[in-house]
């Protein structure tokens, strides 16, 4: 949450950081702002809003300075305004200060900074940093932020210049993620990788409470007072990766992408001829799958429905029983977590703040973490015991969508692992599932292909101003309904429930008349009878029925009045392809009602705060 880049070296840093926030603002778009350090003094430029009107504000600034730092905001303390928009000044404009994350202690520092005749121009938590640093005894940039971030407490990451050091950028991380981009006689860093790949591959990301400082000529990482050795890694990204290639939203080009993410979720992992597959990643074969008596599965979002699919497969296919919690609940819970208990943690980015700190509860308790994890070098990678990388690429679209089937795919890796380990599935019903796993591409691209119908449906839909949709589904397409119900409320701001179809006439029923559009999962499966006559009650009472079934079955598609029909797959893998035309009615509706799909109001990507 919110974007942050800084450039220091030889070039116009002003166009260094407005390409770098471009790429970076689906981690905040309420405003934006840069400082550019001149001479002895510090010129800030900032809006409110998206980055656009930051780059029109700036277009006639002089591109003399070659050291600035960068913020795209996502509003946690004082509202989306010009003077809460980053970066904040100290008193004099000595120093200016951006951050992501929040300061817990920030009243208070900021009633004692008040008394000391500091004077406050935003509401923002960040501000008190500046005065902080105003205080420091010593000005010298990486000693006063030593001392300034000694006195905070919170989860955050800082970038920090000063007028009095204009080649110099400190900056620190504590619970939000940073990486250093190296170039030669200039570097970069950023909250994301996206801001730096127009710039360097040559990467090192900080550990947490680590302090780094940046001029052109290099790096110096310090953590409790101590250098640190960096290690340098290499970006396996292409440039383009970043971009949107053709298509009007990031959203929509990450559904497409879902054949090739799962092609790279399954290579080299299925051993057809073994009926086996091969996870070789780190830690993951010190995990006895034969030892393990409980899993306990979290995630928030998205990968909280990923987390309710993994325990279909790995109570149906391992036979280990499975608890899913939701990470924000699990953190401030009182888990009972025995011998024998892994914590399974999903997590696209690899930095959801609560996410961690349950990830961190558990290695307190000395429970192994093995992670489902998309982002490389994310805190979630080095914090977990093992991990399984989903490898889908970057996932830029705020709405997750590839992500989340590619994490069915890896649960479904880790089940089949664990089923044939602990002698729970036959060889021959594993190489059916592994079949099933290798055609899976092939069914997302025909999947894909029902875009065009799918769009027309959701322009009617678009046209009928429905005000609430119904999610229905059951088995292992249970967590399917609640996946398509935040879809499409998080991207077109209306309302949409996710139920167990089996759970209608406990409740829910009393909701469906001929207004409500209905969307049920009725793939051909064990449960295929039991949800048609779910959906026979939502027809008597008028219910406006969309039913994603299996092709050909011919008796549901005249029963609903809308078919999006799915190739036949083996049971625990319809979950990965049915989602998809629920992803494609999400977008297409949000299109049609004009929403900004990569921009949904309120919501930015990877929470990294509470
Ligand atoms: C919804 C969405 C969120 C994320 C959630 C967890 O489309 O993207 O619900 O799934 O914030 O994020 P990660 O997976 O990065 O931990």
């Amino acid at each position: 949450m919110c974007g942050i880049v800084a450039y220091v070296g030889y070039r116009p840093a002003l166009p260094v950081l407005l390409a770098g926030l471009r790429r970076l603002e689906y981690r905040g778009y309420d405003s934006a702002g840069v400082a550019l350090v001149r001479p002895g003094w510090i010129e800030r430029h900032r809006v409110a809003g998206p980055l656009d009107g930051l780059v029109r504000a700036t277009r006639r600034v002089d591109a003399s300075a070659t050291t600035g730092i960068g913020h795209t905001r996502w509003a946690t303390h004082g509202a989306p305004t010009v003077e809460n928009a980053h970066p904040h000044i100290d008193c004099h404009g000595t120093w200016a200060v951006l951050h992501t994350g929040i300061i817990e202690t920030h009243e208070a520092l900021r009633a004692r900074l008040r008394r000391r005749g500091h004077r406050f121009r935003s509401q923002t938590d960040t501000e008190v940093i500046a005065h902080l640093l105003e205080d420091a005894p010593s000005q010298d940039p990486p000693k006063a932020v030593a001392w300034a971030t000694a006195r905070l407490e919170g989860s955050f990451s800082l970038e920090i210049v000063s007028a009095r050091d204009p080649g110099r950028v400190v900056a620190v991380r504590l619970g939000s993620p940073l990486v250093v981009g190296l170039g030669v006689g200039e570097q970069f860093i950023a909250s994301d990788v996206p801001a730096l790949l127009p710039f360097t591959r040559r990467v090192v990301y900080l550990e947490d409470a680590e302090q780094c400082e940046v001029t052109a000529d290099g790096i110096r990482l310090e953590r409790a007072g101590r250098r640190r050795r960096m290690r340098i890694e290499t970006l396996r990204v292409g440039e383009t990766e970043a971009e949107r290639s053709g298509y009007p939203h990031f959203m929509l080009k990450e559904i497409h992408e879902q054949p090739e993410a799962v092609a790279a979720a399954l290579q080299g992992r299925i051993d057809l001829a073994r009926a086996q597959v091969r996870l070789t990643e780190k830690g993951y074969g010190r995990i006895d799958p034969r030892r393990v008596r409980r899993v306990v599965a979290i995630g928030c979002g998205t990968a909280l429905h990923a987390a309710l699919v993994a325990k279909r497969s790995i109570e149906g296919l391992a036979r280990v029983p499975v608890d899913v919690v939701a990470a924000s609940e699990f953190r401030y819970g009182e888990p009972v977590l025995g011998p024998g208990t892994v914590v399974l943690a999903i997590s696209q980015s690899g930095e959801t703040a609560d996410t961690l700190a349950g990830v961190r509860l558990a290695r307190a308790s000395r429970r192994p973490v093995l992670a489902i994890v998309n982002v490389p070098g994310s805190a979630l990678t080095r914090e977990a015991d093992a991990v399984l990388p989903m490898r889908a690429g970057l996932e830029i679209g705020v709405a997750s969508t590839k992500a989340y089937t590619s994490q069915l795919v890896m649960a479904l890796l880790l089940a089949l692992d664990w089923g044939r380990q602990r002698g729970t599935l036959s060889p021959s019903a594993a190489r059916a599932l592994l079949k099933g796993l290798v055609s899976l591409p092939g069914a997302l691209r025909r999947t894909l292909g029902l875009s065009g119908t799918i769009r027309r449906a959701a322009q009617r839909f678009a046209k009928g101003h429905h005000g609430n949709f119904m999610f229905v589904g059951r088995g292992y397409n249970f967590a399917t309904a609640f996946e398509g119900a935040l879809k499409l409320k998080e991207i077109t701001y209306r309302h949409a429930e996710g139920y167990g179809a089996g759970e209608m006439k406990h409740g829910p029923l009393a909701l469906v008349d001929a207004r409500l559009p209905v969307v049920a999962v009725a793939v051909r499966d064990t449960v295929r009878a039991k949800i048609a006559s779910n959906i026979e009650e939502i027809r008597a009472r008028g219910g406006n029925l969309l039913v994603v079934g299996t092709e050909g079955d011919h008796a549901l598609a005249r029963r609903a009045g809308v078919f999006f029909g799915i190739p036949d797959l083996p049971e625990p893998l319809t979950p990965v392809v049915a989602v998809v035309p629920l992803q494609l009615f999400a977008y297409h509706l949000a299109v049609a009602l004009g929403r900004d799909v990569d921009r949904p109001r309120n919501l930015a990507k990877s929470v990294t705060v509470e």
